[in-house]
């Protein structure tokens, strides 16, 4: 298996001693459902992207922050690892926890992974939509494949002395000067505006969205690639959630991509995890069904609109189609058949409609088609069940309406 290849996108990576992606994991690439209309994750990304298009606006009111939610998600270790300051020895580097192709290439496990490439590419402000990938148990909360906001906000001078008033040194004469609060090369004074306006911009974030009565909470943490470094936890339901990490960014980062000059921040969220409850989702598997139980739901949603997502039935729908000749020699009304749909089918049917009719132009007779969506509520229906089910339908329409099978 060594030497198979991998193809992703049409291209062809060679495998070796690093590969461990799964046909199941690469079939998730290319959904974007952060990019499909009504999906939730595109929803809830909506809402991301006008904060920043508001907060965040040019001389002419134009916004400046950039959106790019179409790239690739295969990255190279350089992109997800080096280029961000992590670790060799670092435990996100190992084959149990991430996605490779093959030793130079893997499916990023954030989506920070972009960052230094577009920084290089000049841009000072930006938010990278996109699928990550990391190994993990799945649960109700966990699955293989999510999907993270990364945005960074790099400052001119002219910016800082806008915030500060007056000028302001952003590096430090003494570069040694490092600590619990900032790194050695920015001055106290350049460190602190940055912090407090990645805080209040975060914090304005979180407010726009969950609302102003929102509680939260900042945490110190640590990320390779930036100092000083925070979680923002909010509390839904009475409950502590992880809803963002962030931090000032590494100066040898921005050094490394041509912005040695400046000062900046970065943070990185899950969309899943805030999503979720925002939408009372209770399962992260949610957002990979195509089940119109679900995705109905976020359909026709106004633009500010916040809804509660009503539970379905986990298992899966079973369907089956009936058609019939109507009666000629009584009336014949549909609500009669839904009915007896639910006299005979009970729990078992969650959805029924009339799907098609038709009249015959020689006989005149009348022909209606029926689509019954069965599902259990705690368990998978197999088919013989549900066959058991229809035929019975199928009989007593036979036999109380009067309608003849075609
Ligand atoms: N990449 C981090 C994560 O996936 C989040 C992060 C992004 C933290 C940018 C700081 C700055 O958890």
């Amino acid at each position: 298996a060594a030497s198979k290849s991998v193809v992703v996108d049409g291209k062809s990576y060679i495998g070796d001693e690093y590969t461990n992606v799964t046909p199941k994991i690469l079939s998730f690439i290319g959904n974007n459902n952060h990019n499909c209309k009504g999906h939730p994750l595109n929803l809830f990304k909506q809402r991301l992207i006008d904060f920043f298009y508001d907060h965040f606006r040019g001389r002419t009111g134009n916004p400046i922050f950039s959106i790019y939610d179409k790239i690739s998600p295969v990255v190279t270790t350089n992109e997800n690892f080096d280029s961000l300051l992590v670790p060799k020895d670092h435990p996100s580097r190992n084959k149990t926890d991430s996605y490779y192709l093959n030793k130079t290439y893997m499916l990023r496990a954030h989506c920070t992974a972009h960052q230094s490439e577009l920084i290089k590419m000049g841009l000072d402000n930006f938010v990278i939509f996109g699928d990550v990938y990391r190994r993990d148990e799945i649960d109700a909360t966990h699955y293989p494949v999510f999907h993270q906001a990364d945005g960074v906000h790099i400052f001119t001078p002219n910016e800082l002395e806008l915030i500060y008033g007056s000028n302001v040194n952003i590096f430090d004469n003494d570069q040694n000067n490092s600590n619990n609060e900032k790194q050695g090369v920015y001055s106290i004074e350049a460190n602190d505006i940055v912090t407090n306006h990645l805080k209040e911009t975060l914090v304005a974030m979180i407010k726009k969205v969950f609302g102003e009565e929102i509680e939260y909470r900042w945490i110190s943490e640590y990320f390779p690639f930036t100092h000083p470094s925070f979680e923002l936890e909010i509390n839904y339901n009475g409950q502590w959630i992880e809803a963002l990490g962030c931090g000032v960014i590494r100066h040898e980062i921005l050094k490394n991509a041509g912005a040695g000059n400046r000062i900046g921040w970065a943070f990185g969220l899950g969309l899943e995890r805030l999503a979720m409850p925002f939408y009372s989702i209770p399962d992260i598997r949610l957002f990979w069904s195509k089940d119109s139980g679900f995705l109905n739901q976020f359909q026709n949603l106004p633009k500010d609109g916040r809804m509660k997502y009503k539970p379905i039935s986990i298992y899966p729908q079973c369907i089956n189609d009936i058609s019939f000749w109507l009666p000629k020699e009584k009336p014949f009304c549909s609500n009669d058949f839904y009915e007896l749909v639910g006299n005979y089918g009970g729990q078992l049917v969650e959805q029924v409609k009339l799907v098609d009719q038709f009249t015959h132009p020689k006989t005149g007779n009348v022909s209606h088609c029926y689509r019954i969506v069965y599902r259990h509520l705690e368990k998978t229906l197999s088919q013989a069940e549900v066959n058991e089910v229809h035929k019975l339908i199928e009989k007593n329409a036979t036999q109380i309406l009067g309608v003849k099978l075609r």
